[in-house]
């Protein structure tokens, strides 16, 4: 579709990822999230709100196969991306093409600042030239606004870094592998408000070519950045909708009480 940039990228990556009745448990009969049922808009900011223990960081695990890494967890129902059920396709593969940001900056303590933006090529095994490198590092960087901060000290420990910086970094390490889906865990609940604001903007900007699923730090800054909301309560799926509508005016009584407890 000439003239419109937006239109021709989701003709070509169709960016769909669906969840039918999706439960997670990590001991027979106690579900983290229960039946769960979705479709994610493509090229959107979903915020994921709900208590503590509610089922949130469950649920963004599940949908890039990180609950694998717990022993003893069990997924039924089915994930699909692109119509494809992710428990087909390879891992690191479905990991490559849905990124995720935690809570915590967790960059790679041995390596500089240059080889963490490039540490997923390293696990996925992806030869680069150092041309190609220098140009992944560079466009990275400058996606998440931390390139003038660090353009000077690549060779130095990511650990010189603010936690703020760090947490850039470790976004910039998700981008460089070019994922279509982001899963953002909290990012910003250990930073500052000037580099939340960042955050926040740079989310803005991805959202773009990307889709975006996000756990929201509190309701405001789920109702500054997010376009649909999700609010899970007790592990299940209580309402999913508009954010401005859910925030507005919710449907469930369940999604008002939360809501209302959390304006108080
Ligand atoms: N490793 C684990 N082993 C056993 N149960 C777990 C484990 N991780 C989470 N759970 C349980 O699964 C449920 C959902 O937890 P989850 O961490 O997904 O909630 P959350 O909404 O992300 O909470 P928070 O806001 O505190 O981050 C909770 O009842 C929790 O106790
Ligand atoms: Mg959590």
């Amino acid at each position: 579709m000439p003239g419109n940039g937006k239109l021709h990228y989701l003709m070509n990556k169709k960016h769909l990822l669906e969840l039918k009745n999706v439960s997670v448990s990590f001991s027979p009969g106690i579900y983290a999230i229960k039946n769960v049922s979705v479709s994610i808009k493509p090229c959107a900011i979903t915020s994921v709100i709900g208590a503590s223990g509610a089922g949130k960081s469950t649920l963004l695990r599940s949908i890039n196969r990180m609950h694998e890494l717990y022993p003893n967890i069990k997924l039924s129902g089915e994930i699909s991306l692109d119509g494809k059920n992710i428990m087909e396709m390879k891992p690191i593969e479905v990991r490559r093409r849905i990124g995720m940001v935690f809570q915590m900056p967790n960059p790679f303590p041995a390596m500089n600042i240059y080889q963490n933006v490039l540490s997923g090529y390293k696990l996925n095994k992806i030869y680069l030239s150092k041309a190609e490198k220098d140009e992944i590092v560079e466009k990275s960087l400058q996606d998440v606004a931390l390139w003038d901060e660090v353009k000077n000290s690549l060779n130095k420990s990511a650990l010189s870094l603010t936690v703020g910086q760090q947490q850039r970094l470790c976004i910039a390490r998700t981008l460089a592998l070019q994922p279509e889906f982001l899963l953002m865990d909290d990012p910003t609940s250990s930073i500052d408000p000037i580099c939340t604001n960042r955050i926040e903007e740079l989310m803005y900007r991805l959202k773009d070519n990307h889709t975006i699923i996000v756990v929201a730090h509190n309701l405001s800054q789920a109702s500054r950045i997010s376009d649909y909301a999700m609010y899970l309560e007790k592990g299940e799926l209580v309402e999913y909708d508009i954010s401005n509508v859910m925030f507005v005016a919710p449907k469930d009584k369940r999604t008002e009480r939360y809501i209302t407890e959390q304006i108080e």
